[in-house]
């Protein structure tokens, strides 16, 4: 039977799953991520490692795990993990999809809406004691979302949950612009397949849901938010890479765009400090995409599935290499 190293604790009904099936439970337990020299040692006694996005599992970990069979990453994206040095020592590794794809869609459009119709702002506003009198043109007023464009960058998964809402939910107009087309969406949701220009040039919210690649790496820079309408929103739960953040705020501060909401950023737990200064339809989330009770659950019960398939010699359910 194996070792099985958490970079976290589990829920205990899965914590249970894998003691049940025999294998010894080595989980961090202290405040704040593992440290690293502590990692090092103990990976080194280990069969499985289930770790977090904020783990880096490079070369480093990866070797000191002589005997790792599985790399079980309690996320959908695995830019932590080096995916390639993993595949060359012959070690599986897995990700979380599609039981995060509904709440992480949920909370795009959380910040979509609250972006546009300025809840954040409101609520301070309230608490503040500056309860706007009702007036034609108070100081809050936003913008529609129903009937409005909106514009999907990457229709994967996310993303194609995120234009179901916009379609069905509120009434929008759907383009998107990806790799592949996606006739699905086309079908479904009446999504346009356009180039990016144009979609960053007719959408009123551009919501962001590609992967964290190089060639994804600052998509939205200072070029990207000259070329979209001064009213449109962006919306941001993907990775932080993949929007220059110095080039957003400036674009925001001279309202070259309107609005962000944000989940993600280039520096977690970093936000630029002029991001932090701008709240006129700004939303700032702390990457809490995923974040449910429901959905947590089922990502570590889909990495603890992983992690037994692998050591009962299974293929991996949701293997990324
Ligand atoms: C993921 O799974 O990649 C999310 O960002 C985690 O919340």
């Amino acid at each position: 039977m194996a070792t099985v190293l958490g970079t976290t604790q589990l829920h205990l009904d899965q914590a249970n799953r894998l003691s049940e099936a025999g294998h010894t439970l080595d989980f961090h337990d202290g405040d704040g991520p593992i440290d690293r020299r502590e990692l090092l040692a103990r990976v080194s006694e280990a069969e499985a490692l289930i770790c977090l996005l904020t783990d880096r599992v490079d070369e480093e970990v990866l070797s000191a795990g002589r005997g790792l069979r599985i790399v079980a990453n309690i996320a959908v994206g695995y830019e932590n993990v080096d995916v390639e040095v993993a595949r060359r020592l012959g070690i599986v590794v897995t990700n979380t999809p599609d039981v995060l794809t509904e709440a992480t869609a949920d909370l795009t459009f959380a910040l979509l809406l609250a972006a546009a119709r300025r809840i954040a702002e409101a609520d301070r506003a309230v608490r503040d004691g500056r309860f706007p009198p009702w007036s034609l043109d108070q100081p809050l007023l936003g913008v529609d979302v129903h009937g409005a464009t909106l514009g999907i960058v990457g229709m994967g998964r996310i993303g194609y949950a995120v234009a179901r809402r916009g379609r069905l939910g509120f009434g929008m107009r759907v383009l998107y612009h990806n790799r592949t087309r996606n006739k699905v969406a086309e079908q479904e949701v009446a999504a346009e397949c356009v180039p990016f220009d144009r979609l960053l040039a007719e959408s009123d919210f551009v919501c962001v849901h590609v992967p964290q690649t190089e060639e994804t790496r600052h998509l939205f820079d200072a070029g990207a938010f000259a070329r979209m309408k001064p009213t449109a929103i962006l919306v941001n739960a993907a990775r932080g890479s993949v929007v220059d953040e110095a080039a957003l705020a400036d674009a925001l501060e001279a309202r070259t765009i309107a609005g962000a909401g944000l989940d993600v950023y280039e520096n977690e737990p970093t936000v630029h400090p002029k991001l932090l200064e701008l709240t006129e339809r700004v939303v700032l989330a702390p990457h809490l995409g995923s974040a449910t009770r429901e959905t947590r659950h089922k990502m570590v019960e889909l990495a603890v599935d992983n992690v037994l398939a692998v050591l009962a010699g299974d293929p991996p359910i949701t293997p990324v290499n």
